[in-house]
């Protein structure tokens, strides 16, 4: 039986990527910083034996190794590091910019991301052919700089380097890395007026981790399949 785990699962493309393999008969690991307070995982796992919640922030290494830890020695096939947040999204001067805006965003969205993927990588090295997806965006990109959100675009920008390093680095024991953007989509970040809803992104993601292999491992591509240069 597949695997998954989901950090940030508790609501926008964490959520909607739970259901989607939760659908599939997956088994889900879905992580939360606050479980208590998420309730759509509580209601869902409540009828769903396949679901299991775990409390991890992903800013406290502390709790992602604990979270490692109470699911034994069990092998999980995909790991998704989703949690992320949002910067101040202006420029340079902007009221807030500031580097405690700074630390907190590369906190989550950057260490946030390596800390997950080495808390879990003997989980994945379990798996026959673990794979390891990472949240990006499009805003990532160099080719598509814009002059706003500025720790938000260097934090995603850092997550696709250490996506393409990861798929170097894991590649000799069989573990591909696939870097995407979820498309502009209707989540508390993205807001209501994005075009993409949660469940259609979700779907996107989950065929082109589905579609991830060895070959193809560090491609950095949106939840269609369109891909992004560094
Ligand atoms: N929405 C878009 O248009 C869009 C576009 C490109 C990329 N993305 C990326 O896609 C991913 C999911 O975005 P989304 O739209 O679903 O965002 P969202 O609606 O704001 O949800 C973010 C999720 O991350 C969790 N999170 C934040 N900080 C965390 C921490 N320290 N530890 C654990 N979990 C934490 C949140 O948990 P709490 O409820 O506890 O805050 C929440 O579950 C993010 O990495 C985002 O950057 C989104």
């Amino acid at each position: 039986m597949s695997s998954v785990l989901i950090t940030g699962a508790n609501r926008g493309v964490g959520l909607a990527l739970t259901l989607t393999y939760l659908g599939r008969g997956w088994d889900v690991v879905a992580t939360a910083r606050q479980p208590e307070a998420a309730a759509d995982l509580a209601r869902l796992a409540r009828d769903n034996p396949k679901l299991m919640v775990l409390r991890a922030d992903v800013t406290d290494e502390a709790s992602l190794t604990a979270a490692a830890l109470s699911i034994g020695d069990r092998a999980i096939d995909v790991v998704v590091c989703n949690a992320g947040v949002m910067s101040n999204r202006g420029g340079v001067e902007a009221a807030g910019n500031d580097a405690a805006d700074w630390n907190r965003v590369l906190a989550t969205n950057v260490t946030g991301v390596f800390v997950t993927a080495r808390a879990f990588m003997g989980h994945l090295k379990r798996a026959n052919a673990g794979k390891l997806a990472l949240m990006s965006s499009m805003m990532a990109s160099s080719q598509l700089a814009a002059g706003n959100a500025l720790g938000y675009r260097a934090s995603k920008a850092a997550v696709a380097n250490l996506g393409a390093n990861l798929a170097v680095e894991l590649k000799p024991a069989g573990i591909a890395v696939g870097i995407y953007h979820p498309g502009w989509v209707s989540s508390d970040m993205g807001g209501p007026g994005a075009p993409v809803k949660p469940n259609d992104s979700a779907k996107g993601i989950v065929e082109r981790i589905d579609h991830l292999t060895l070959a193809t491992t560090g491609v950095f591509e949106d939840y269609l399949g369109k891909p992004y240069a560094f």
